[in-house]
């Protein structure tokens, strides 16, 4: 082997190390967003990963979300539900908020939402959500982004 063709092979297997590397590290963050769910503003948000149209079924349907939020989170539409239910949710203190409102909305992170959602908020008509899978959660994040979104474009 001559030293140009070793010099050429050592350059290309440090190139393969530099790539094989940065690929993990790019992996680690994918797997970081995924656990704190867009929790740093310099990072992508949990919305661009997710799947508006994935988590609108999410919300409409396994998760519940639109027995209290309204379906399609218009609090106005409220679906057919057993009188019983209706009632207690009719009586939730404090009432399930406009998720199409931003201006009413208390948190202000994906990873608050995330944990809202995940582990509920004691005292209050949100119960935990052990369910859903994490990508499920984090497409619902993105749909419940795109309420937000909707709902100031329509207020201008
Ligand atoms: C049983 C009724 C009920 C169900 C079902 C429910 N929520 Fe809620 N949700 C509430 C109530 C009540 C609050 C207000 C809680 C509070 O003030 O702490 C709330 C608050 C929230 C908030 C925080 C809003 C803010 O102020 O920033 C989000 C986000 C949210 N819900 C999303 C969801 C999603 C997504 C689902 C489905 C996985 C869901 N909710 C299911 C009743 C419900």
């Amino acid at each position: 082997m001559t030293d140009r063709t070793r010099g050429m092979l050592r350059g290309f297997f440090l190139a393969c190390f530099f790539l094989a590397g940065l690929s993990a590290i790019q992996f680690a963050e994918l797997f970081d967003l995924e656990v704190w769910a867009g929790s740093r503003p310099s990072k992508k948000s949990a919305a661009d990963l997710g799947d508006a149209g994935r988590g609108r079924e999410v919300f409409n349907g396994k998760g519940i979300c639109y027995y209290c939020h309204g379906v399609d989170g218009y609090r106005d539409r409220q679906p057919q539900l057993a009188a019983d239910t209706a009632s207690l949710i009719a009586q939730l203190n404090p009432q399930p908020p406009d998720l199409r409102n931003s201006e009413s909305l208390q948190l202000t992170s994906d990873k608050a939402r995330f944990n809202a959602i995940r582990e509920g908020h004691p005292g209050t008509g949100m119960f935990p959500d052990t369910t859903m899978t994490a990508q499920e959660l984090t497409d619902t994040l993105a749909y419940l982004a795109l309420l937000r979104h909707e709902g100031s474009a329509k207020r201008k």
